[in-house]
């Protein structure tokens, strides 16, 4: 079961402004619960893991993987970016092994990721692969129109027409889009494809546990319903309105250090390798709700004792803006004990017959102590162990509280306007038709 631990924030803030923003915090989970908020009409991921679990997507996608396994396709490349590919990439990074792309024993495809940047040599080192594999595809965009993954798309269609003919490309390519809009739509419709739906009132960043990442997940040959299942369990403890409750307190000591203690950057840590893109899919669920109107935390990520070893001395000693918030694992799959040496010559009997798990918290605990003493409160998520389970409390637990911290805040946390600037001046530059004046004007600049 997933939990909350303020403790390592005590000598930072004092009980009675804790307190108030826990009101404030609860204040915001009614604008959540009511959905009288801005962006009220994005809000249909709160119910995702019971309607996903009852609903027909999961025989669906095991159709696909049953077609694809008769074709005995072994690389699905998925393609996406931002909400299109994180959560499915961290699921899988989290539940695979770590040498899956080398060992290959977990009988299912091996799951590429495209389509999340315009990386010529990436393209081509994915076009390498593909000519030795047995490929099928899965492209993902909710808008149908996003320029990367397009990109990739036009050129893995291009592939998979010509090595395996038009037809038989048409089985081995899904797309996952919306359910009228958008290119990827038409183009689907046209080709014959079988499509899955982002529904309209699902934000890319809040699709984890639609088939933008049930598809990948279960393809990869993890146990979605399992995710589903851990996600259902934080739903039902998210629906009860409390003090308790874990997402309003999350959501009222992060606001509180932000606006009372000028800690401006969060840094959401680890030390399971395993889950250091599950911080890329939290940094964008934080940055993009959060980050707007001139205000927010910048969610930053730290995998540890990897990076105590680059970033330790900023986070020991450096400005002191920023908190940490511990994704922390009570226990590892497997077990590996340090075993006594006779000669001893590396020094390191002392930790003969633990295990390495124990020398892991050891150091966690210690890098907590280290970090408090340094000015860095320290908040703490845990989980009993990186599965399926816990990975869908994770999942729910972080979206649930990012819609009441954002109101906290006083942001809408549904909508990205940021993010087309950057579209803009690109398409301008690259003379898209309907730019013409954009581009004339974009070249006085440069
Ligand atoms: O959260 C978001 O809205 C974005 O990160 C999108 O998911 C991302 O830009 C991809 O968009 P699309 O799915 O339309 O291709």
């Amino acid at each position: 079961m997933l939990t909350l631990n303020l403790k390592g924030c005590d000598t930072f803030v004092k009980n009675a402004e804790y307190q108030q923003y826990v009101q404030k915090a609860l204040a915001a989970y009614d604008t959540l619960d009511k959905e009288d908020g801005a962006g009220n009409d994005f809000l249909g991921w709160k119910h995702l893991p019971s309607e996903t679990l009852a609903g027909p997507i999961l025989a669906q996608c095991k159709d696909i993987q049953e077609c694809w396994k008769a074709k005995g396709v072994d690389l699905v490349l998925v393609l996406g970016i931002g909400g299109s590919y994180l959560g499915a990439k961290c699921a899988i990074e989290a539940l695979n092994h770590t040498f899956d792309a080398i060992l290959r024993n977990n009988g299912a495809p091996q799951v590429v990721f495209g389509g999340q940047n315009l990386g010529e040599d990436y393209l081509c080192e994915m076009m390498d692969l593909m000519n030795v594999r047995n490929v099928a595809c899965i492209c993902i965009s909710k808008s149908g129109t996003t320029t990367e993954t397009a990109v990739a798309f036009r050129i893995v269609k291009q592939y998979i027409e010509k090595k395996y003919g038009k037809k038989e490309a048409s089985e081995r390519i899904v797309a996952v889009t919306d359910k009228a809009r958008g290119a990827l739509k038409s183009l689907s419709t046209q080709e014959g494809y079988k499509t899955f739906v982002i529904p309209d009132n699902v934000g890319g960043r809040f699709s984890v546990l639609t088939p933008v990442g049930v598809l990948p997940i279960l393809i990869a040959g993890f146990d979605v319903e399992a995710i589903l299942k851990g996600a259902l369990d934080m739903e039902q403890k998210m629906a009860v309105k409390s003090e308790e409750n874990i997402a309003v307190q999350y959501a009222a000591m992060r606001n509180l250090l932000y606006s009372e203690y000028g800690k401006k950057i969060e840094i959401l840590i680890n030390f399971v390798p395993k889950l250091t893109y599950f911080a890329e899919w939290w940094k964008q669920l934080y940055g993009e709700s959060e980050g707007k109107d001139q205000k927010g935390i910048f969610p930053a990520a730290c995998s540890f004792t990897t990076d105590l070893h680059s970033m330790g001395q900023f986070i020991q000693e450096g400005d002191r803006v920023m908190f940490e918030t511990l994704v922390s694992v009570q226990k590892p799959q497997r077990s590996l004990v340090i075993e006594a040496d006779e000669q001893n010559l590396d020094g390191l009997n002392f930790l003969a017959g633990k295990s390495v798990d124990y020398c892991n918290h050891m150091a966690q605990l210690g890098t907590k102590l280290a970090h408090i003493d340094g000015g860095v409160p320290q908040l703490e998520v845990e989980i009993e162990k990186l599965d399926e389970f816990n990975l869908g409390q994770l999942f729910y637990f972080f979206e649930f509280a990012c819609g009441v911290s954002a109101y906290t805040l006083g942001v809408n946390p549904f909508n990205q306007p940021g993010v087309e600037a950057y579209k803009k001046n690109m398409f301008a530059l690259l003379e898209k038709p309907g730019y013409e004046e954009a581009t004339k004007e974009i070249r006085k600049r440069i």
